[in-house]
């Protein structure tokens, strides 16, 4: 069973690797993160770690056995001020069906009250993405309105408040 792991350096490789082999499967749901996110990987993980131990982001992969990443929950936008943080997820196409989303987007909830000290979190999804929208309600989040995204899609806004979280 994949385990939800914080991000770290080491993780690079089966990360890279994670993204260039769904690149079309994500591609199809979410926008694509373009030619210049795989060139220059190396130097953008090493950011993002820099960014988390600056408490800016929280970022977790899920790992199967041997190392494999089937899947990252990443929180971003932290503003410890208001306690609140935009959550964002992505699986393997091979690791879906199988609620392992739904289960690491709980896990960040819970890591989000009792280690990250978060009151809030928001997703904004886009129209279409009924699987997305499916993760959010099992794990108790509520539509707060619609939105446009930043590729200029509609989508909904999603909210969850941390003080309210189903059990499990
Ligand atoms: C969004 C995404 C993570 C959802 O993946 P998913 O596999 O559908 O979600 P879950 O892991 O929660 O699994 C739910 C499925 O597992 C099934 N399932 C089996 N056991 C389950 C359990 N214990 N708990 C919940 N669901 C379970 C559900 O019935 C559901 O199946 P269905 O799709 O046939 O209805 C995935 O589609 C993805 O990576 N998409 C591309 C990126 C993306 O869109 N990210 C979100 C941007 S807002």
């Amino acid at each position: 069973m994949a385990v939800l792991e914080r991000l770290r350096p080491d993780h690079a490789p089966a990360l890279l690797a994670f993204e260039r082999e769904n690149r079309e499967y994500f591609a199809a749901r979410v926008p694509d993160r373009g030619d210049a996110y795989f060139e220059e990987f190396d130097d953008r993980h090493q950011e993002l770690i820099e960014a988390q131990e600056a408490g800016e982001i929280h970022f977790h992969v899920l790992v199967a056995e041997g190392g494999e990443i089937v899947g990252r929950v990443n929180l971003v936008d932290v503003d410890a001020g208001a306690g609140s943080a935009e959550l964002g997820y992505r699986l393997a196409e091979k690791a879906t069906g199988r609620g392992l989303a739904t289960r690491g987007v709980r896990e960040v909830c819970r890591l989000a009250v009792e280690e990250y000290g978060l009151s809030r979190l928001i997703a904004v999804v886009a129209l279409g993405n009924t699987a997305s929208s499916a993760v959010l309600a099992r794990a108790g989040f509520g539509a707060v309105g619609g939105v446009t995204l930043d590729d200029g899609e509609p989508g909904t806004a999603y909210e969850l408040d941390l003080g309210e979280l189903i059990p499990g």
